[in-house]
């Protein structure tokens, strides 16, 4: 079990590089933003998180006086499910837009995902509570 953590755990972090990683490189690029990176990494996190959160659960099943943090999982999960919808609709519109289109307008979406994914690192970091 302790092997199915850290390959999981090790997906939680590549799927966190999808979207900072974009958001880091194209910050400030005025076209061609990685949206289906920043989808997929998204997606990777909530179903990694949810599933690191049922192996904590596991973990520590036997002992009453450890517990997981609910409160600060049901944080991440709305940031990520946050993520998740901006960039599904940027991916989108990006797939709509002409030629010659600005597509400088997506760029929000792109400061959005990558702001909330660094909340969360934050968040995973000094929040204390999911024990192992
Ligand atoms: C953009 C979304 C997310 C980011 C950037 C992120 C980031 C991180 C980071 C950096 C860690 C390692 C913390 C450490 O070891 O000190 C971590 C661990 C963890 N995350 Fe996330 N996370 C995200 C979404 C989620 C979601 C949605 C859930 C739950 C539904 C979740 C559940 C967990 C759990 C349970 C651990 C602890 C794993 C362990 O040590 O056994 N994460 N996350």
């Amino acid at each position: 079990m302790e092997l199915v953590r850290d390959i999981t755990l090790i997906l939680h972090f590549i799927g966190l590089a999808m979207i900072i990683g974009p958001f880091l490189v194209q910050m400030r690029a005025h076209s061609g933003y990685y949206f289906g990176w920043v989808m997929t990494g998204s997606l990777v996190q909530l179903v990694t998180g949810l599933l690191l959160t049922g192996l904590a659960e596991m973990g520590l099943a036997d002992d009453p006086d450890m517990a997981v943090n609910h409160t600060k999982i049901a944080v991440k999960s709305v940031i990520a499910t946050v993520i998740v919808i901006a960039a599904i609709s940027a991916y989108r519109k990006q797939k709509k837009l002409a030629g010659g289109d600005n597509e400088r307008k997506l760029l929000p979406y792109l400061h959005t995902a990558g702001a909330l994914a660094i909340v969360n690192v934050i968040l995973a970091v000094v929040w204390t509570g999911v024990v192992r």
